[in-house]
């Protein structure tokens, strides 16, 4: 069974991000997927430390919720990283846990995540035109793959201020439902690897 992995980088549980990455969990349960969604703002995630002990011992010294993220990226064969647009940007709260992701890169630049996880970067925003934070998402998108994640897809729900805003907007929903489905099928690499 695929399993999906969601971070929600909203402060509103209840929030347009939060309605957005269940629609994307929606579809990859619809597919056969498990999923777990974390709620960062109420977790106990520092920022990096900048020590490398990820470097030198090939594990994080900070002990905090991120050490249950670590094991269950780890496992998950897709991420769904969820953010409020805030400042042109993503919200501090997943940029936390992104620049916490360093361990996953060895020295040398080498991955130490197994290869072919897929990523969707689920964005909302008060502005309505979706395309002028698009390349800020774009960077990010490309940092993800250098970090070793096969694939990233980016969805951007435009003047959600409110999930009521998002609710209404089907094309939106149903892009979400299809990138859900996306993330719980098994990849190229997976079919390659399979006996059958
Ligand atoms: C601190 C802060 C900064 C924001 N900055 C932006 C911004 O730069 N551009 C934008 O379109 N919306 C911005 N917004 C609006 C949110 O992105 C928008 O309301 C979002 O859909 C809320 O998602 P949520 O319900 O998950 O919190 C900002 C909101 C806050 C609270």
């Amino acid at each position: 069974m695929p399993k999906i992995v969601a971070l929600n980088g909203s402060p509103r549980r209840q929030g347009s991000t939060a309605a957005l990455v269940e629609e994307i969990v929606k579809g990859a349960v619809l597919q056969g997927a498990e999923a777990d969604i974390y709620d960062l703002n109420g977790m106990n995630i520092r920022g990096c430390q900048s020590c490398y002990t990820c470097k030198s011992e090939g594990r994080c010294a900070v002990q905090d919720d991120m050490q249950e993220l670590y094991g269950q990226i780890a496992a998950a064969d897709g991420l769904i990283l969820g953010t409020p647009v805030y400042m042109w940007q993503m919200s501090a709260q997943l940029k936390l846990a992104v620049d916490r992701l360093l361990p996953f890169l060895k020295p040398g630049y080498v991955s130490a995540l197994a290869p072919g996880k897929k990523v969707v970067l689920a964005v909302t925003q008060g502005r309505e035109g979706t395309a002028m934070f698009r390349p800020y998402f774009e960077q990010v998108a490309k940092n993800l793959l250098f970090l070793g994640f096969g694939a990233c897809e980016i969805l951007i729900a435009g003047g959600t201020r409110q999930p009521a805003d998002l609710l209404k907007q089907a094309e939106v929903l149903a892009e979400a439902r299809r990138l859900g489905e996306w993330l719980a099928e098994s990849g190229p690499e997976d079919a390659a690897d399979s006996p059958e």
